[in-house]
């Protein structure tokens, strides 16, 4: 594989978002079960951890099964599960000094997954070159309406004022406090939505939507999606003179 897309290596996003989408559609491309395409989608999964980790992303989130995914069909779901734990014994993380974190409804994840779960956070907590997050049983109206449980909580209980509910008391209630916003959020497959992902930590990120299949998403393509991102100017509200000022 050529690599020809250059990036600024002092400008690297610190935190990177992706909406893995499209596997199914890959699968039926070739005439191959919708599981097939998931299996080669986390082949993606491992080629954009190294690179990203070669990068020196800081951290990246990978949306691996939503809220909603429960509605798919029982077959389907037990094979995402299945796929979850056969790979997370997988050498990715210590080989690349991977930190391994999980954020979504854990309650709903079956036992054994959940187990597994937290080994690998275990086993991958000291690593340090990266924070590679998935995003399982994960939506952010459940992760915004269990942050807000957890506020009225305190305000039951006299440990918080309503006027101490600030931006920042409610980011930490999230299941992301422990990371920065996004930088740049991609989705791969072509649609132009956000699917109940990261909602409120994505207000000033840049997106990038690109049409290949994340089974076919590469190193190259990664490298094009920063490359697009360095070329933008993120003003946060100001002007483009006062940001050109800084
Ligand atoms: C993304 O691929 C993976 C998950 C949502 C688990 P899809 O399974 O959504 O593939 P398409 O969108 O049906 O092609
Ligand atoms: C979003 O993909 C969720 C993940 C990538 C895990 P979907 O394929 O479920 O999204 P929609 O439902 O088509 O928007
Ligand atoms: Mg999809």
């Amino acid at each position: 594989m050529s690599i020809s897309t250059e990036v600024d290596m002092e400008r690297i996003p610190r935190h990177i978002a992706v909406i893995m989408d499209d596997n199914g559609r890959w699968a039926k491309a070739k005439e191959l079960p919708r599981t097939a395409g998931h299996q080669q989608g986390v082949e993606t999964v491992k080629k954009i951890t190294e690179e990203a980790t070669r990068l020196g992303v800081e951290y990246l989130t990978l949306y691996t099964f939503s809220t909603e995914n429960w509605n798919r069909p029982e077959p389907e779901v037990a094979a995402l599960m299945g796929l979850i734990l056969d790979h997370l014994e997988d050498e990715i993380f210590m080989k690349n000094n991977v930190r391994f974190r999980v954020i979504g409804d854990l309650e709903r994840i079956p036992e054994q997954v959940r187990v597994r779960l937290h080994e690998c956070m275990e086993r991958t907590k000291k690593n340090e070159k990266m924070t590679m997050v998935i995003a399982l049983s994960y939506s952010s109206r459940w992760e915004l309406t269990h942050a807000m449980r957890q506020l009225a909580e305190k305000v039951k209980n006299g440990s918080l004022q309503p006027t101490g509910i600030t931006e920042e008391s409610i980011q930490e209630c999230l299941a992301t406090s422990f990371m920065p916003d996004p930088d740049l959020l991609i989705r791969t497959g072509g649609e132009l939505r956000i699917s109940n992902y990261l909602l409120w930590q994505c207000a000033y990120s840049e997106f990038y939507f690109c049409d290949t299949y994340w089974p076919d998403f590469d190193e190259e393509e990664l490298r094009k999606a920063i490359a697009d991102y360095q070329s933008r100017e993120r003003r946060f509200g100001k002007t483009g003179e006062q940001v050109a000022k800084k």
